[in-house]
């Protein structure tokens, strides 16, 4: 059973520390420097890692969250938080900002500790391993780009699945056996069938959803050689929407690709009008169909993965979605509805590469997390709005 937040909160300096039993010297000469170089940032007040005392029997699970700051990453950081879990996040910023994580503090009113940097960096690694007892490592931090991924899949290889590979090495040396990764639909590729199930073929169609299927492979194959790892590997379906408080949202760095942004700078007048890419498509209105999903339903997955993790053993790719397909039309008019705020768009040719439909069955996460997302489109669309009228420069 947790403790309530209020008694955690207390506790946290003392907290912050601990595990230091598991350092060498070296270890902790290195943190120290790290600490010294800015690159491993303390929250204000806490005591100095060598005075610290342990204090075993008052520990939390502490999760290791690597590209945390990201946008789904920075709101599973609050729902983390505020189920009692301790975090630690590695984020090189190359898609996000340190603000993100100033504003998940703000929501959260706790500390979040944070290892600047990439996780190709194995001493860097070693450092946050080093620095708290870590139980579970959640891990986000990849390049997501699809039309990018065509154009630098050297790239996509490189941070996708050599910094899992680095980052698997840095978890069997700390001996962290429990590890959720984030996947993706796309590596199902065209659907043969909908609703997609967990034990559908997969067949990713770029270089981004084959870095997904790679990535899956080789923790399949690891959980074969190691029997004590347990790995849930989340299919995200289409993650929208923000936080309800407006503070964190989605800040794409490039000009957006995905419908939602450009959606809502289409409403914000940011852009002239939403391409809606066909409406030729064998769907109810002739444009794409997709699951969408809150955001916080998503990151409110990963706290159920990890509790899953906690009671087994093995390779369990999961989807995440509602089991719902909406269009591109019926987004819009949601969008409409929830905002009051009209969406100037133009139908437009088919985009390369798209299909008609996507969606989810999400029964298996029903069945093994005890895990369903609650919040609709609507929803989806309020918050996402009030992010975007909040922010509309983002976190700059
Ligand atoms: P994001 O770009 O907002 O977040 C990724 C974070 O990882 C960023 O903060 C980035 O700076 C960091 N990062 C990237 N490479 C890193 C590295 N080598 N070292 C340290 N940090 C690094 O993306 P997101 O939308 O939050 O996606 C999170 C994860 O979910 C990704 O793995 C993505 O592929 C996957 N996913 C996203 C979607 C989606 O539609 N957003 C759908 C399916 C799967
Ligand atoms: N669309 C438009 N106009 C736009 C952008 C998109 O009409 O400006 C349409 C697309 O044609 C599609 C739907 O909106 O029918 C959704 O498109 P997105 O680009 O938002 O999402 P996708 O399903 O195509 O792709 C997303 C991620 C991929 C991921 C995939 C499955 O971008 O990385 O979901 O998870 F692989």
């Amino acid at each position: 059973m947790r403790e309530p937040l209020g008694s955690h909160f207390r506790r946290l300096p003392r907290d912050f520390c601990r595990g230091l039993h598991s350092c060498n010297r070296a270890q902790r000469r290195d943190l120290k420097s790290a600490r010294d170089t800015g690159k491993i940032a303390i929250a204000k007040g806490t005591r100095d890692a060598e005075s610290a005392e342990l204090d075993v029997s008052s520990r939390l699970a502490t999760i290791l969250v690597t590209g945390g700051a990201g946008y789904i990453g920075s709101h599973t950081l609050v729902e983390l938080l505020a189920a009692g879990y301790d975090v630690v996040c590695i984020d090189n910023f190359s898609n996000s900002s340190p603000e993100a994580l100033r504003r998940v503090e703000r929501i959260a009113s706790r500390p979040v500790r944070r290892v600047d940097g990439d996780i190709r960096d194995k001493r860097l690694l070693e450092l946050a391993f080093a620095a708290a007892p870590i139980e579970a490592v959640i891990h986000f931090a990849a390049l997501k780009a699809v039309g990018e991924s065509v154009l630098r899949p050297l790239d996509y290889y490189d941070n996708n699945v050599g910094g899992t590979i680095s980052l698997l090495h840095a978890c069997r040396g700390a001996g962290v056996k429990r590890f959720v990764f984030s996947s993706s639909a796309t590596v199902y590729g065209i659907p043969q069938k909908l609703p997609l199930t967990e034990d559908m073929p997969l067949s990713p169609v770029n270089p981004y959803g084959a870095t997904k299927l790679v990535n899956e492979q080789l923790l399949r194959d690891l959980c074969v050689a190691e029997p004590a790892m347990s790995v849930v590997s989340l299919r995200y379906f289409n993650p929208i929407g923000a936080h309800a408080s407006g503070l964190i949202g989605e800040d794409p760095r490039d000009i957006p690709n995905n419908l939602f942004p450009c959606l809502t700078q289409a409403a914000i007048g940011q852009r002239e009008r939403l391409s809606v890419f066909g409406s030729d498509w064998s769907t109810r209105d002739g444009t794409g169909v997709r699951d969408y999903i809150h955001v916080v339903d998503l990151a409110l997955g990963h706290v159920c993965a990890l509790r899953h993790c906690a009671q087994s053993t093995g390779f369990t790719p999961i989807n995440l979605g509602t089991g719902r397909g909406t269009s591109v039309l019926e987004l819009i008019k949601a969008f409409e509805q929830a905002s009051g705020q009209p969406v100037p768009y133009q139908i437009v040719e088919r985009r390369a590469g798209d299909i008609a439909e996507c969606y989810a069955d999400a029964g298996l996460a029903l069945r093994l997390l005890q895990w369903r997302a609650t919040r609709d489109v609507k929803q989806m669309c309020a918050d996402g709005w009030r992010w975007q009228q909040g922010n509309p420069s983002g976190y700059s």
